[in-house]
């Protein structure tokens, strides 16, 4: 297993809810390394760039609406397989769907309202990286 690094975002809805301590409590215990974090209020630009790969999608409109509503956590997380395993710690798009213990299933309302955001990819969390943070698009250490 390699060590990568990986985005995340904790989302408005977890946020607002006081919830930024408990998500990352669970990414910590699941093995992820806060390396680079801060809040920051996306504007409607920022947010239909960041996510632009949905735009022909029927939820686009409203996911750009959500994630401008109130202030958002962006971090780079480093761990083994970080990628993957952010997205195991953070369970499926619809809560409903997640496996108990996860983050959607403990702190997400519904298939938007889902509390986190996770790279899908290494391409994408370069990309989500160098977005948010720049100074931190650079290989792993080891
Ligand atoms: P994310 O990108 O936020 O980590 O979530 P994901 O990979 O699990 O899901 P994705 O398909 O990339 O969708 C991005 C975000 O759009 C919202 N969504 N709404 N109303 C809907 O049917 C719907 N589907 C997706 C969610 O906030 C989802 O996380
Ligand atoms: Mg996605």
């Amino acid at each position: 297993m390699a060590i990568e690094r990986t985005f995340s975002i904790i989302k408005p809805d977890a946020v607002s809810a006081t919830k930024i301590g408990a998500v990352i409590s669970k990414l910590e215990t699941g093995g992820l390394r806060v390396i680079a974090s801060r809040m920051v209020h996306l504007t409607g630009d920022q947010a239909r760039r960041f996510y632009a790969v949905h735009k022909d999608r029927p939820f686009y409109g409203a996911l750009v609406k959500f994630m401008t509503e109130g202030p958002i956590v962006v971090q780079v997380l480093e761990g083994e397989n970080a990628i993957a395993r952010n997205r195991e710690v953070m369970g499926a798009t619809n809560p409903a769907e997640a496996a108990d213990g996860t983050i959607r299933k403990e702190l997400g309302t519904n298939i938007e309202r889902n509390a986190v955001h996770g790279s899908d990819g290494p391409d994408t969390a370069r990309q989500e990286i160098a977005f948010f943070f720049p100074e931190c698009d650079l290989p792993p250490a080891e």
